[in-house]
């Protein structure tokens, strides 16, 4: 992809990825506040698997705090989402590598295959809607996953009824998979749609 740059730097930890319009940085301590502003408007932290509600600042500054372990153990990047223009926060993105295999997932496929996987989840504060934010945030993250990390697959699940992110995932050619319970941070459980991508899927694309 030649419009996405990926940076990492060793002697200050962080990964950073340019795209055309978005600068998508490890998240920090100081992002925290700025965060919680965009996540306590409904329908945004409501609509994500991470966080208990309602939405307290705590789960920000969690966010913010786990980034720099996340990214030296190579198993979590939690990162800020940026306007290139002015450095301001528009949202977060994540890739969390799969401890287990499948999550609440059950496969369907062996569980060989799925090896060296991640779940990617997304938002963006809502005055910033409907300009292809989220979509080129996550075709850069899908890049750096498949491409810079060897990932086998990505997964994402949301919502039946979140018609935006279902078509984000389908634009950048995710599958549908099928419905089921989700555990939620509040020990809840909802419907969820099961999306997956394969890394041989992706280079299809991007060949
Ligand atoms: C989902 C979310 C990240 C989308 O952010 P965004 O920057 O507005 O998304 P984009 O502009 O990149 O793309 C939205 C797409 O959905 C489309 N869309 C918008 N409303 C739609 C609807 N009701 N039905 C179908 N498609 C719709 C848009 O046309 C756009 O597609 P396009 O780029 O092909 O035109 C944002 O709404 C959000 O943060 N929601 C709350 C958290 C969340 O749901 N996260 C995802 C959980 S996995």
């Amino acid at each position: 992809m030649t419009n996405v740059i990926i940076k990492e730097s060793e002697d200050q930890p962080n990964l950073s990825i340019e795209t055309p319009r978005l600068h998508i940085r490890t998240s920090r301590y100081e992002d925290a506040d700025a965060m919680t502003a965009m996540l306590q408007v409904p329908g945004v932290a409501d609509r994500l698997a991470l966080f208990k509600l309602p939405y307290e600042p705590i789960e920000s500054e969690i966010w913010c705090m786990n980034a720099e372990t996340g990214l030296a153990s190579e198993n979590n990047w939690l990162m800020a989402i940026l306007h290139r223009e002015n450095e301001k926060q528009i949202g977060c993105i994540g890739l969390h590598r799969d401890a287990a295999v499948g999550g609440d997932w059950l496969p369907t496929r062996s569980a060989a295959s799925y090896t060296n996987t991640a779940e990617i989840g997304y938002w963006i504060g809502k005055d910033h809607w409907g300009h292809g934010y989220a979509s080129e945030a996550v075709g850069a993250m899908l890049y750096f996953g498949f491409e810079k990390r060897d990932l086998t697959m990505i997964h994402a699940s949301a919502s039946p009824e979140n018609e935006q992110s279902d078509h984000i995932l389908l634009r950048h050619q995710f599958r549908q998979c099928g419905t089921f319970m989700r555990e939620i941070a509040d020990g809840r459980t909802r419907p969820s749609v099961r999306y997956e991508l394969t890394a041989p899927e992706w280079r299809a694309n991007h060949g």
